[in-house]
């Protein structure tokens, strides 16, 4: 039986930090508001000549060196992202332009905050079929290119960000399950308006911006985040003590509390990063596992429950051992 595991991981978050005190400066809002309602202390973002493809590459190098491969070993690409450099040729070919990497299959994957879940989910099974042998998978975003700087409601919640990892074959798990679902019927709670079959004319011309029903949007959020955790213990025969570490997505420190309450999971053993990185979409959940990783907090051997929810609403889990 063939499974994949992770052999590496890396960040990269763009240099410029963005706090609530210069986004006071901006919009009617407040430190004490943002913390209170968010946890978000700080986020990053892109400068005007970066691409979410050069993020990518520069975490993607970080995971490289990190799992001891070359560019020569990379036979799949997936990169889970909403705001692609263009809207074709898609981003995992201009990585794989940029890294040089050798010609092999390079996808991208659009599932909003969930993006990083399906990418890690669809190399699982390319690998697992024996196709694959070594794959780069990558979570990355510009969103805060899609935010509109005077809608306070939405703009100080993103940042900008890439996650990788490098995933190869195993004897052993590797990862144990993956589960991804979506229910199109939420699609009005959280959208961008404007895309290439609708609207496209209207870009730039002010109602282009994220339209977000935030408090529905928590609550569906809280719901769906803690069963779908639930629904990887279960389909794994697990509880909650078999689980060394919760890695959600990183949107508003309150969803996460109130998911980790939900299930009955300690804070101490949840990963967070939304403080420093802000809702980062499909980076998020690569970024704090990193984060775990580096820190020391997260050790070889250990077993990891990853999981996102997004627009769509998309959501999905991923349950490994590390
Ligand atoms: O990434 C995937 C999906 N996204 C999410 O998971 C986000 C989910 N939603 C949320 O995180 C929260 O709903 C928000 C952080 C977006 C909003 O928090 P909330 O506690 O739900 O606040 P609210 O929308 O109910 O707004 C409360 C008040 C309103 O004023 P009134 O109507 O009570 O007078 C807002 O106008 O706060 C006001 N408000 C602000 N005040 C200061 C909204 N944004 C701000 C702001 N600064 N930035």
């Amino acid at each position: 039986m063939i499974y994949s595991r992770i052999a590496g991981t890396g960040r990269y978050l763009p240099e410029r930090i963005l706090t609530n005190a210069d986004l006071e400066k901006m919009v009617e809002t407040s430190d004490e508001w943002i913390r209170t309602r968010t946890g978000i202390e700080q986020r990053h973002i892109a400068s005007e000549d970066q691409r979410t493809s050069d993020l990518c590459v520069n975490a993607a190098k970080i995971a490289m060196e990190d799992a001891g491969v070359t560019v020569e070993d990379i036979d799949l690409i997936i990169v889970g992202t909403t705001s692609p450099d263009l809207i074709f040729p898609n981003i995992a070919t201009i990585i794989q332009h940029k890294m040089g990497i050798p010609a092999c299959a390079a996808f991208s994957v659009e599932a909003a905050c969930t993006g990083f879940i399906y990418a890690l989910s669809s190399a699982d099974k390319f690998i697992r079929s024996g196709d694959t042998k070594c794959a780069l998978v990558i979570g990355a975003e510009i969103i805060t290119k899609l935010i509109d700087w005077e809608d306070r409601s939405t703009c100080v919640l993103f940042g900008d960000g890439a996650g990788a990892v490098i995933l190869k074959p195993s004897d052993e798990p590797g990862i144990i399950s993956t589960h991804l679902g979506a229910d199109g019927q939420y699609k009005d709670l959280l959208y961008y308006p404007v895309g290439v079959s609708n609207n496209l004319a209207a870009a730039g011309l002010g109602d282009s911006r994220i339209m977000m029903s935030g408090n529905e949007v928590f609550k569906v959020a809280v719901k769906t985040l803690g069963a779908v955790a639930q629904e990887a213990l279960d389909a794994n025969g697990l509880s909650l003590d078999d689980i060394d570490w919760l890695i959600p997505h990183q949107a508003n420190l309150r969803i996460i509390q109130a998911t980790a309450k939900r299930l009955g999971m300690p804070m101490e053993k949840v990963i967070q990063t939304v403080q420093i990185h802000g809702n980062t979409s499909a980076a998020s959940v690569p970024m704090a596992l990193d984060v775990g990783i580096r820190d020391g907090r997260i050790k070889r051997g250990q077993t990891l429950l990853l999981e996102a929810f997004g627009g769509g609403f998309t959501w999905g889990s991923v349950l490994l051992k590390y």
